[in-house]
């Protein structure tokens, strides 16, 4: 089966009342760790990559990778641009094979966002490429982003509707109280997403896919053995894993998760150098890291995403 679109998974999973995993891919025990999860659940699967894994492990390099996935796990793999940032990016993502844009101009005005994003799904369409776009913005770091807890802002219900229909994107990301990163709420604060939000913005868009970026639930066994085995992340909080699965239910059909795995291999390598000084072949280490991705793939997909069995 080739790379697929996400037009028939959205469906399905709106529809289904799931929603599917889009997990960042760097190298390829994270692209093995997330697709074995994948293929012994029969999950579909969204992998995405973004500008700074691009520029990171090589376009060709990425694709062929999934190329391989697709062969060893025979499931619907879509392969999406995460936060294209540039008209530039989407295009050479688009030319060179993948199947989904985001173009991310949620930090630009309402007219600038819709001009790009109007730009890009232009091209994508005429070479039968998707597009998610975003309305609102999350806070959070990422290597390219980087915004504050001030400058974020939910996004607006009233603005949805004139924003699809002048865009003509096939999908949407919200800002609903997620945001990047390990650090998505104040400790001693109680972590609630905006359903509300969600609620209204589906009722104006009936049908229609929205996407939760920053949808990592940062386990705190991992936080504790990344601090046991000599890290320091004090305070690193995510969003709780029956509020993802409530979106799931809704009109939420891609929940994007990264740190979630970073930590999971952090944590692993972290510990298994702490119990193996002596070692320093890769392989030993990065095998119990890609373990522990699938196991966290796995976990995902049963218990926040519901998806499984659903290729
Ligand atoms: O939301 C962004 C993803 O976590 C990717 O992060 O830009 O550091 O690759 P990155
Ligand atoms: P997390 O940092 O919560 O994993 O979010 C990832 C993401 O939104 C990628 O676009
Ligand atoms: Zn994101």
């Amino acid at each position: 089966m080739p790379l697929v679109t996400t037009t028939e998974m959205f469906k399905k999973a709106y529809d289904g009342g799931y929603a599917i995993g889009a997990f960042n891919v760097n190298n390829m025990e994270i692209v093995q760790g997330i697709t074995e999860a994948a293929k012994d659940l029969n999950a579909p699967l969204i992998l995405q990559v973004s500008k700074g894994a691009r520029n990171y492990a090589n376009h060709t390099y990425l694709m062929k990778l999934v190329e391989a996935a697709i062969e060893e796990t025979g499931l619907p793999i879509a392969l999406h641009l995460d936060h294209g940032d540039t008209f530039e990016l989407c295009k050479s993502c688009i030319d060179g094979g993948f199947t989904s844009v985001m173009i991310d101009a949620s930090s630009k005005s309402f007219e600038d966002n819709i001009a790009l994003t109007r730009q890009v799904v232009e091209y994508a369409h005429d070479h039968g490429v998707v597009v998610e776009a975003e309305l609102g913005t999350l806070a959070g770091v990422e290597d390219e982003v980087n915004v504050s807890a001030e400058d974020s802002s939910y996004t607006r219900p009233e603005d949805v509707q004139e924003f699809v229909e002048r865009t003509g994107c096939d999908s949407l990301a919200i800002a609903i109280g997620t945001s990047h990163g390990a650090y998505k709420f104040k400790p001693g604060t109680k972590p609630q997403l905006r359903f509300d939000i969600l609620e209204d913005v589906s009722k104006r868009l009936p049908g229609f896919p929205i996407v939760l970026h920053g949808s990592s639930s940062v386990p705190q066994e991992f936080v504790e053995k990344i601090n046991k085995f000599g890290g320091n992340m004090p305070g690193a909080i995510g969003v709780p894993e029956d509020q993802l699965r409530q979106a799931a239910q809704m009109a939420v059909c891609k929940i994007n998760i990264d740190s979630d795995l970073r930590l999971a291999m952090t944590a692993t390598v972290r510990e298994f150098f702490y119990e193996h000084p002596d070692k320093f072949d890769p392989r030993e280490y990065l095998k119990p890291a890609r373990a522990a991705i699938k196991a966290m793939v796995a976990h995902k997909i049963v218990d926040v995403l519901g998806c499984d069995g659903k290729a």
